[in-house]
């Protein structure tokens, strides 16, 4: 059985909890390799609708060990409530892992999260305020504390103290505000590690096991690629990377294990927070889609800007990731539309481009050149197979797959894990 990475394919928010929870069923590891509590993947299944921030979507398959990898930032706390939420709806989280080498968002990342953008102004990125920005930044900076390091009290307080220190003097002495308590972090934080301490532990022997023996493995990301720190609309970006190339990062083995890369693509296009977005539709038709789809931000509630699907950045996206597969989601939103657009080039400053411009002021210049298909206006949630959609939504859909440069096997006709269809064997 593959090791497959599932991958935001655009600026997060693609359906990949969805997807993951149905591929699940088959796999034997699901391990999430980036972000935070950031993210927020919407699952419906039999157990009801759940959003999960932290907690790999793969939880809910009762043979499949779930690990919050290493390239994951946690908020132990907003963990500890994800565990007991799904406990008491009767999900079982017994087979949930975390990396010891996982780094931690403390209080601080927090508040300096909330300073930072108000320092920002009308630069404001729009980040999530989860402090998830800060807690990347410190790991980089050497500066972060690991929840293996909550499983030895005197290693922990040390680095508290050093750290918190640090912290407090910004925290003070450039934006003028309090100080946090050394000793009541210190304790906080001793209690998440004592209810956590059996499910950290070392992850990269279990997972190479895994893969020894051929079970299926399933790297979940969190956001999209067009927020990665480098390839995306930089700055206007998350901290880790949510590329493929990220998840080996992030889970903690080679490129070479990687066998299917799995590109999640909306039927459209979303984004929430500041940032280019060339196809944006600030006008009715994104005003239907938004309240079509319910297109408001599963951890924040903010609404998201739609838009029509851009190729151009989708082609970027397979490039950069290498897909060799792709689902395409939430087709079924599209079902009320006489017509549709899809971008299929931009013109900077006057001129056709043909490449995804690595400056978001360039990107902000783009105008989306525009190819017009009629909308079919027929509903697609019932449909299972390929054969069973409107003729003018395979149209659609083939159209994608043409512009993507990449097959689409997966197609998302709704929430629910039924309302999917297989338009090829997967693997
Ligand atoms: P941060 O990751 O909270 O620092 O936010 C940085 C940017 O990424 C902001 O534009 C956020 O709106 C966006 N972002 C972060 N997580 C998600 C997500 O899960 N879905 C969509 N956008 C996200």
């Amino acid at each position: 059985m593959p090791v497959v990475a599932v991958i935001g394919a655009q600026w997060g928010d693609e359906g990949k909890g969805k997807v993951v929870d149905l591929l699940a069923e088959e796999a034997r590891v699901v391990v999430r390799f980036s972000g935070g509590d950031n993210a927020g993947h919407t699952v419906v299944n039999r157990y009801g609708e759940f959003k999960l921030h932290l907690i790999p979507s793969g939880i809910f398959s009762p043979r499949a060990t779930s690990i919050i990898g290493n390239g994951v930032a946690i908020n132990p706390g907003v963990l500890l409530d994800e565990i007991d939420q799904l406990n008491q709806r009767g999900v079982d989280t017994s087979r949930l892992i975390i990396s010891d080498r996982a780094h931690l968002v403390m209080p601080y990342h927090l508040l300096l999260d909330g300073l930072e953008e108000e320092m920002r102004g009308g630069k404001a990125i729009g980040t999530t305020r989860k402090g998830i920005g800060p807690a990347f930044a410190d790991k980089i900076a050497r500066l972060g504390i690991r929840t293996g390091d909550l499983l030895d009290r005197e290693v922990f307080r040390e680095r508290l103290h050093f750290i918190l220190n640090y912290k407090n003097t910004i925290l003070t002495k450039v934006y003028g505000a309090s100080p946090l308590s050394e000793d009541e972090v210190y304790r906080q934080y001793c209690q998440y590690g004592e209810r956590l301490a059996p499910c950290i532990r070392e992850t990269t022997v279990l997972l190479e096991e895994a893969i020894k023996r051929g079970e299926m493995v399933l790297l979940e990301g969190a956001q999209g690629t067009l927020l990665d720190p480098d390839f995306g609309t930089y700055p206007y970006a998350t901290s880790s990377s949510p590329l493929s190339g990220g998840s080996c990062l992030g889970a903690g083995l080679g490129p070479a294990r990687i066998d299917q890369t799995l590109g999640v693509f909306k039927a459209y296009c979303t984004r929430v927070g500041g940032g280019p977005m060339p196809t944006e539709l600030a006008d009715e038709t994104g005003n239907l889609i938004r309240e079509q789809a319910h297109e408001y931000g599963t951890t924040t509630g903010r609404p998201r800007r739609c838009g029509w699907f851009d190729a151009i950045a989708a082609r970027f996206s397979t490039r950069i990731n290498a897909f060799t597969q792709v689902a395409v989601t939430r087709l079924d939103v599209l079902d009320i539309m006489s017509s549709l657009k899809i971008c299929v080039g931009y013109e900077l400053d006057g001129k056709p481009i043909d490449y995804f411009p690595a400056s978001a002021a360039a990107l902000d210049r783009c105008q989306p050149i525009y190819e017009e298909l009629p909308g079919w206006q027929v509903p697609t949630s019932e449909a299972r197979q390929y054969d069973q959609l409107p003729a003018l939504a395979r149209r659609y859909t083939d159209r994608l797959e043409e512009l993507i440069g990449c097959p689409v096997s997966l197609i998302s006709v709704g929430m629910r894990r039924e309302q999917s269809i297989f338009k090829m064997p997967l693997w």
